[in-house]
């Protein structure tokens, strides 16, 4: 008999029904079950942020969520910015303020900015910093893609 259980969930506005294994956590899931391999892993123990995905509207570290804990929710991943080969305005910024290098890190910091941007709100450059503690990047010391998170996140506002 199979120890796999059974999850549904939505991950980009997709209905996925699959089998799973108890111990698989999310981002193994979404990389070698689902092909989506933007979502990167870095230290599996949930210090990088680098696997951080959306759930439900919240940012998440995927690594620290089993696969079967996530049945029943909406995930999303950076592959649900771009349209095609159109950047979204969050990957636009990023690429106008040169925030990434080696970019693995990039699709933690997007998806938490993109959480941060649909609460709302207005702040400060150290309450931003504070919130993107989380993702860890090792190559651009951090000031351009405070940068590129600011100047969305000011684009979003302005727009109302
Ligand atoms: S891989 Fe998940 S926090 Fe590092
Ligand atoms: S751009 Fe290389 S880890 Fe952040």
């Amino acid at each position: 008999m199979s120890d796999k259980v059974h999850v549904t969930l939505t991950v980009n506005g997709r209905s996925v029904d699959a089998d799973v294994e108890p111990r698989v956590h999310l981002a193994d899931f979404l990389r070698h079950d689902l092909g989506l391999t933007g979502t990167h892993v870095g230290c599996e123990q949930g210090a990088c942020g680098n696997c951080t995905v959306i759930s439900d509207g919240v940012a998440l570290k995927s690594c620290l969520t089993l696969a079967v804990q996530a049945d029943g929710s909406e995930i999303e991943t950076v592959e649900s910015l771009a349209t095609g080969d159109q950047l979204s305005p969050l990957q636009q910024a990023f690429k106008d303020a040169h925030a990434l290098q080696c970019g693995y890190c990039t699709p933690g910091f997007l998806m938490t900015i993109t959480a941060l941007e649909r609460r709302g709100g207005a702040l400060s450059r150290e309450e931003l910093r504070g919130e993107l503690a989380g993702v860890i990047c090792r190559c651009t010391g951090y000031e351009t893609i405070i940068e590129a998170a600011e100047d969305h996140l000011a684009e979003v506002a302005a727009r109302g």
